[in-house]
């Protein structure tokens, strides 16, 4: 009996050990170990052993089963490993392999002209400010000697937002630039060199107008600032950001909050300022020679009062025309201003 044990054992470990998956292994263990296993039922020829043998064959038996269930969970261990090794490998990444490349984004064109009014400011003095692209009545028009009600701010298709009303009146979207006058002035820091570049909003929509577009405004507060100044810094713009041929002129104008107002113009790119070609046909793009840019002039003692600055003492001059009218006077060519903000990127990817 004990070499059928024997047996019995080197037949099961053999199954077990090449059972390929675990259902084998199972089947294999209830095959030699289960209950109705054949270890069990040869124990049960048990009763016909020698007394004096049973205790030595029961042993055996022990032995036997103990050695077989090990081969078991020898086994599933494998078997186990041998799944997550093939799922490592499957799922195994390599560092060394090159990488897939995220597309990239560039800014916009009219991010790109920001950035670049902004350096040739700060190349003379001027900082950068941040002010309120939703503001109250008062900065957007009252402070700039517009009162409730006058008719010049008309010009200024203003949006006003459905928001409570506050001693400095009705909450507006900004419709210039020029409410960061005033706040800058009561900051209290003089001098004054701001630029102020923001977002503003009108309600106008055609192929020359956006509902929200750019402005940037200059403001310089000093002691002793003249018309002087203002021209020489409008050239030092206008030769560093359309080149150093265009030249620039002083149009007698009208703002409530400058005094006197300018418009600025600037020569003519393509005629080079005579307004016409070399047969003398008229210059298709500016007709007379000049280019109209925006509003300037010297900033209304009304205006510097209400910043809590003393007119006798100081004087200044302010500056403020659009980002986005600035590139297409520079040739940034498209027939229809709105597609700027489209988010076509057959467009975009130009810039
Ligand atoms: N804010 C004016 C506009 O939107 C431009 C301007 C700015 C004029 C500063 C004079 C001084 O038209």
């Amino acid at each position: 009996m004990q070499d059928q044990l024997n047996a019995l054992k080197l037949e099961a470990i053999q199954i077990v050990e090449k059972a390929v998956d675990e259902g084998a292994v199972e089947n294999a263990e209830i095959k030699y170990i289960g209950r109705k296993g054949e270890l069990t039922s040869m124990l049960k020829q048990l009763a016909h052993v020698d007394a004096s043998e049973r205790p030595i064959i029961g042993a055996l038996a022990n032995a036997i089963k103990q050695d077989i269930e090990a081969a078991i969970i020898q086994r599933r261990m494998q078997l186990e490993d041998e799944k997550m090794g093939a799922l490592g490998e499957r799922e195994r990444v390599d560092i060394t392999e090159p990488g897939v490349r995220i597309e990239q984004g560039h800014m916009h064109v009219v991010t790109h002209a920001v950035n670049e009014i902004t350096d040739i400011f700060e190349k003379i003095g001027f900082s950068r400010t941040r002010h309120p692209e939703i503001d109250w009545d008062y900065f957007a028009f009252e402070s700039l000697n517009m009162p409730a009600d006058h008719p010049a701010r008309d010009e200024w298709e203003t949006f006003f937002m459905d928001a409570p009303v506050s001693m400095r009146g009705r909450m507006v979207m900004t419709p210039h630039t020029s409410n960061a006058q005033v706040r800058e002035m009561q900051k209290g820091v003089l001098p004054i060199r701001m630029i102020n570049i923001a977002k503003c909003y009108r309600r106008q929509s055609d192929v020359s107008h956006v509902p929200m577009f750019h402005q940037f405004e200059g403001l310089y507060v000093d002691t002793d600032v003249s018309i002087t100044h203002l021209r020489g810094i409008l050239d030092y713009f206008v030769k560093e950001f359309f080149g150093s041929d265009r030249v620039t002129r002083l149009r007698p104008f009208h703002f409530r909050f400058t005094e006197p107002s300018f418009e600025i113009d600037i020569s003519c790119g393509a005629c080079g300022g005579s307004g016409a070609d070399h047969d003398g046909v008229k210059c298709k793009i500016c007709k007379r020679g000049w280019l109209e840019l925006g509003g300037a002039g010297m900033v209304h003692p009304a205006v510097l009062k209400a910043g809590g600055i003393d007119a006798k003492k100081y004087s200044g001059f302010a500056f403020g025309w659009g980002v986005e009218r600035t590139c297409i006077m520079r040739g940034l060519k498209i027939d229809d201003l709105r597609i700027l903000y489209k988010n076509d990127l057959r467009f975009l990817k130009q810039f």
